[in-house]
C-alpha cells in the first residue's frame, strides 16, 4: 500500500492540480509506464504518456511493430500517429519485444492488446490472458506495480481472467500487484478525440489504487478522469458505450431498407425528424466495420447469455448491422441487372475498402462481405482505396492502384467516405464506366450534381 501513496505523492508534486495546462508540459515525472501492445491503441497510449514528460516502455509481441516504431515510424494505419512517433535516440523512450526486460522497470503497466471474436462470435480472451501472464510473470516482488487493462472487455474479464493467474503466480494483491481496468475510448483518424484528449473512467477494487490511477491519467488527457468503483462499473461503460452505437446505427439502418419500399428516402426521414429537440440523427450505411462496435457487442451478448439474461435487443442490432452488406450487394445486382448488365459479366468497383473514412484499417470492414457476396454472385469486384495497401485486400477482389486505372465497370460503390474518394475526377470515371450506375453506401454525394453529369445516381435508404 505504501507505494500507491509513493506513486500518488510521485504524481501529485509534478502537478498538484492533478490536471494539465492545455496539453503543454512544463514538468517531468519520475514514474515509468509500460504498455503492452503497440496497435492503434496501445502506440499513440505510449507516445502520450511520453509527451507528458513520464519513461515510458513500449512492448509488442509483433517483430516487424517494434522495428517499425524504433525506426521512428508508424506501424498503424491511423495517419494521426505518422508524425508523432519518437525518432530513434530520444530519451525516455524504450521499444521492445520483451516483457521481461521492460516490466520491472515499470511503476504502471497498462495492457491494449487484441479482444476479437471467434469464427462462432464468442469473446476471444486469449491475448488478455497471454499478455496478462507474461507481464505478471515479471513483476518484482514487493513492488505492488499497478496492471491496467485498456482492451475491451465485458464486466468480469479483467478479475476472471486475471486473479487466477496471479494466484497461480504465488503473487499478493496490494503487496506485489494491484488490478485496475481503464478503458481506452480515443477515435483513431479523429485529432480531435485522441488519446490526449478523451474523459476516462477508472475502475478498481482498491480506491487508493483509483485515486492514483486518477492522477496519472490526469497527466495523459485534458478531459475528466474519473474514479467509478469497481472493476466491472469502468468494464461495462466502455462495451454499453459502443452497444449502443450499434443499436442506433441499426435502426437507421432498419428504417434505410423500410423507407423505400414505401417510396420515401430514409433521409428526407432523417432530416424532418432531425427538427426535433431530442431525435439523435445517424447516418445508413453498407455496415458497421472496425475493431470495436461489430465485435463489442458480442462481449456484451455472452455476458448476459452467462447469468441467464436474454439480450435480444443487443442480438437483433447486431443481425441488422451485419445483414447491411448482403443487403446492398442484392440491390446493386438487381440495378445491374435492370440496366442490361449481361450476367457473368457484371464488374462493380469498391470505393474505399477500410472499415472508416480516412484510416488505412481493414479490420471488420464491411466492404469484404460486400466484395464476398457479390463474387458469390459471379459479379468481378474491384476496390480502389489509397490507405490500403494493395496487398491486403482478400483474394478476388482486383486491387485497383490509381483510380485513373478503372475501366470497363458497370456500377461504383462509394463504400468508404474517404476524402480522396468523395474527390475524385468523377467526369473521368464516368468516361470510362461500362455502365454509369453509382450507389451511394455512405450518403455523402451530392447525386443531384452527379446526375447532371450523366451518372445514373442511387443511395442506401433512397427509393430506386
Ligand atoms: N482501435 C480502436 O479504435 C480502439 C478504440 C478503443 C478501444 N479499443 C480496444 O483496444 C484494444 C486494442 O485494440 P487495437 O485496435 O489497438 O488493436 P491492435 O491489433 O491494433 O494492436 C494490438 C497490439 O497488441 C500486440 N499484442 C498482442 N498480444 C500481445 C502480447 N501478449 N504482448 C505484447 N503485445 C501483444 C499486437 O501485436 C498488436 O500490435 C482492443 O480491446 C480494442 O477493442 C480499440
Amino acid at each position: 500500500m505504501g507505494y500507491i501513496i509513493v506513486l500518488t505523492a510521485k504524481l501529485n508534486a509534478w502537478a498538484p492540480s492533478g490536471k494539465l495546462e492545455g496539453d503543454k508540459v512544463t514538468k517531468e515525472s519520475d514514474a515509468t509506464i509500460g504498455i503492452i501492445g503497440l496497435g492503434y491503441v496501445g502506440l499513440p497510449t505510449a507516445i502520450g504518456f511520453h509527451d507528458a514528460g513520464f519513461t515510458v516502455w513500449g512492448v509488442d509481441v509483433s517483430q516487424r511493430t517494434v522495428d517499425m516504431v524504433l525506426q521512428g515510424k508508424n506501424p498503424t494505419g491511423d495517419p494521426d500517429v505518422d508524425d508523432i512517433v519518437p525518432q530513434p535516440g530520444i530519451e525516455k523512450w524504450h521499444i521492445t519485444t520483451s516483457a521481461a526486460e521492460a516490466v520491472p522497470h515499470c511503476d504502471v503497466v497498462l495492457v491494449t492488446v487484441p479482444t476479437p471474436i471467434t469464427h462462432d462470435l464468442k469473446p476471444d480472451l486469449s491475448y488478455v490472458e497471454a499478455a496478462g501472464r507474461d507481464v505478471f510473470n515479471h513483476i518484482k516482488k514487493g513492488s505492488n506495480t499497478i496492471v491496467v487493462l485498456e482492451s475491451t472487455v465485458y464486466p468480469g474479464v479483467t478479475a476472471q481472467t486475471w486473479l487466477p493467474i496471479i494466484e497461480e503466480l504465488g503473487l499478493v494483491i496490494g503487496e506485489d500487484v494491484e488490478i485496475a481496468y481503464c478503458p481506452e475510448r480515443f477515435n483513431p483518424g479523429d485529432a480531435a478525440h485522441g488519446v490526449r484528449q478523451v474523459a476516462r473512467v477508472i475502475g478498481c477494487s482498491n480506491p487508493e489504487v483509483g485515486a492514483a490511477l486518477v492522477s496519472l491519467y490526469s497527466k495523459l488527457t485534458t478531459e475528466d478522469v474519473r474514479y467509478v468503483g469497481k472493476l466491472e462499473v469502468a468494464e461495462a461503460a466502455k462495451v454499453i458505450e459502443n452497444v449502443q452505437r450499434d443499436i442506433n446505427i441499426a435502426l437507421v439502418n432498419e428504417l434505410a431498407r423500410i423507407f423505400p419500399a414505401l417510396d420515401v428516402d430514409v433521409e428526407d426521414v432523417l432530416s424532418a425528424a432531425a427538427t426535433k429537440w431530442n431525435f439523435h440523427r445517424y447516418t445508413p450505411g453498407v455496415g458497421v466495420g472496425g475493431h470495436c462496435i461489430p465485435v463489442d457487442p458480442y462481449y456484451m451478448i455472452q455476458r448476459a447469455a452467462d447469468v441467464g439474461v436474454p439480450a435480444g435487443l443487443i442480438t437483433a442490432a447486431r443481425a441488422v448491422n451485419r445483414s447491411m452488406p448482403s443487403h446492398v450487394a442484392g440491390v446493386v445486382t438487381d440495378l445491374m441487372w435492370n440496366a442490361n448488365v449481361p450476367a457473368g459479366e457484371a464488374k462493380v468497383l469498391l470505393l474505399g475498402w477500410s472499415y472508416k473514412a480516412e484510416v488505412g484499417d481493414p479490420r471488420e470492414t464491411p466492404a469484404e462481405p460486400l466484395a464476398a457476396t457479390l463474387l458469390g454472385k459471379n459479379i468481378s469486384v474491384g476496390a480502389w482505396d489509397p490507405h490500403i495497401e494493395s496487398t491486403l485486400y482478400p483474394e478476388g477482389v482486383v486491387a485497383v492502384d490509381e483510380i485513373t486505372d478503372a475501366e470497363g465497370y458497370d456500377l461504383v460503390i462509394l463504400a468508404t467516405a474517404h476524402k480522396a474518394c468523395l474527390e475524385i475526377d468523377w467526369k473521368s470515371l464516368l468516361t470510362k464506366m461500362r455502365t454509369p450506375l453509382l450507389y451511394d453506401g455512405r450518403r455523402v454525394l451530392d447525386l443531384d450534381k452527379l446526375e447532371s453529369m450523366g451518372w445514373k445516381t442511387h443511395a442506401v435508404g433512397k427509393p430506386v
